[in-house]
């Protein structure tokens, strides 16, 4: 089959291997260059290898009750079965995850886990020994390589995905190929703040949406709780409240005990919600004290982080560093069964623009590069299934009109539409805390606003988040009952927003 993948990071470069090694003619499409995305950014690491006491069905139950109650629970038991063989595999290819001296895997411990199972690289750099291998393994083959080239859509004709339309260099082009496999990422760039990197705006779940696809979930968005609250969002992993680090008030009281048992490793929704009232209430951002691991310690274990916070003016094993919560994760995405088929005949999604329901509401920590992983192997098992399902490709046009595919509804709208004034409504309405007023004033906006007719790259995801930020907004109106990720307050969410400093 003539395959086409778009985007680079884990699920998609996966998707890509394991396509060409089954004979498969592949082409791997990439917004930035090969690599780039989520995936070099991640720092914690892979969930999913089994130390003395625990178990799949450990790691399946902790999964399970991070999702409150609204994963797959079919999804999930892939996912821990499948887990060791593709980390397994990542080694093959080349990830030195770290070891002890007798060369033992390191296991870290992140929130809502029972068990230290998280492998990770280079101390706190797992996502990017992860993406280099990957990329150096998809060098070696034949694997075709498109850098810079932007999916403008999906085309569509009798019902079967028949190729995609692409934006490069400002010439659009349309491909035919037989199977799209969409690893386009998720959309932290709806919010104002996100650990997420530039390009990360809902490019592939907002082409699904234009094509009629089946999407889900989208009032889901995990927010972390620990970015660093001094300059442009930088993230301060799990792992390292995992080693013991605490979260502290004003007065040094350990707050987070007041919102859940486990405190700092208490599901990521939970801890982020009690960092905001807290943050809220004392009028200043709460602060992370990791001192008692020590200097030497934290340089060894967590080094991208100690060379940053030292880089921002901090020494964070003297002093407690100012964290606040952050966009990272989106849980929901397009649909997919459980070897990444979605509802359109010959289009697969994998990694976070899928919506495979392992993460129910609410993800838990580091089985986002597991998934990808996992689920980027199976979808490329599953191509041959879907040969010779679609009826032959008839037109190099898209069928979309793209200046119709972005609801512009109200030609009145109170303020013009800008993708920063977009971020900031999300953030205020559509975030962390959420009300009846704030998420139907913020979806009444959104429905207004106008977007030029896209050309350029910038226009086509302006118009990709407004489209998304509709369907979130829509999503989290519909969802009256508060789970997981999703918290809907009688308050006024105004008392409780957050500003990072
Ligand atoms: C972290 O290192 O805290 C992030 C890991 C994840 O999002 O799973």
């Amino acid at each position: 089959m003539n395959v086409v993948v778009v985007g680079s990071g884990i699920a998609g470069l996966t998707a890509a291997l394991h396509a060409r090694e089954a004979g498969h003619s592949v082409t791997v499409v990439t917004k930035a260059a090969l690599g780039d995305g989520c995936t070099g950014y991640a720092q914690g690491g892979v969930a999913g290898v089994y130390g003395a006491g625990d178990s799949a069905a450990r790691h399946a139950s902790d999964t399970l009750i991070a999702g409150a109650g609204l994963s797959n629970a079919a999804a999930v038991d892939v996912l821990v079965a499948d887990g060791a063989t593709r980390i397994a595999e990542l080694i093959s290819r080349g990830v030195g995850f770290d070891r002890s001296a007798d060369g033992e895997l390191l296991l870290g411990r992140e929130a809502a886990h029972s068990h230290a199972r998280i492998v990770h690289a280079g101390g706190d750099a797992t996502g990017a020994a992860i993406s280099r291998a990957l990329v150096a393994a998809v060098r070696r083959t034949a694997i075709e390589v498109v850098e810079n080239a932007f999916l403008v859509d999906l085309i569509v004709c009798d019902a079967a995905v028949r190729g995609i339309r692409l934006l490069t260099d400002g010439v659009s082009d349309d491909l035919e190929f037989d199977a799209v496999i969409l690893a386009t990422g998720g959309a932290g760039h709806l919010y104002a703040h996100t650990t997420n990197p530039a390009g990360t705006t809902g490019d592939g779940i907002a082409a699904a949406l234009r094509a009629g696809v089946e999407v889900a979930d989208l009032e889901f968005v995990q927010f972390h709780p620990t970015i660093l609250a001094a300059g442009p969002a930088f993230l301060v992993s799990e792992a390292v409240r995992g080693e013991g680090a605490t979260l502290i008030d004003d007065e040094g009281r350990r707050f987070t005990f007041d919102a859940h048992p486990d405190g700092e490793l208490a599901p990521r929704d939970v801890v982020s919600r009690a960092i905001a009232r807290q943050a809220a209430a004392q009028g200043s951002p709460v602060r992370m004290d990791a001192t008692m691991l020590g200097a030497s310690a934290l340089a060894q274990r967590f080094p991208t982080i100690d060379r940053v916070t030292r880089e921002r003016g901090f020494d964070w094993s003297r002093e407690p560093i100012p964290v606040t919560p952050a966009a990272h994760y989106l849980m929901g995405g397009v649909v997919t069964d459980l070897d990444g088929r979605t509802s359109l005949p010959g289009l697969f999604a994998v990694g976070e623009v899928a919506r495979t329901g392992v993460h129910g509401a609410n993800r838990l920590a580091s089985n986002s590069l597991l998934e990808g992983a996992v689920f980027g192997a199976r979808a490329a098992a599953a191509l041959d299934s879907s040969a010779g399902s679609a009826p032959p490709f008839r037109s190099q046009k898209s069928p979309l009109n793209l200046a119709d595919s972005v609801t512009f509804r109200d030609e009145n709208a109170r303020r013009p539409f800008s993708r920063a004034a977009l971020q900031q409504l999300m953030w205020d309405h559509v975030g962390l805390l959420r009300t009846d007023g704030g998420l139907a004033d913020a979806l009444g906006t959104i429905s207004g606003w106008r977007a030029p007719t896209p050309r350029s790259v910038t226009e086509h995801e302006d118009a990709n988040l407004l489209l998304l930020a509709e369907a979130t907004a829509s999503a989290a109106l519909a969802r009256a009952e508060s789970v997981g990720a999703h918290y809907r307050t009688p308050d006024r969410v105004e008392a409780l927003q957050l500003e990072t400093v």
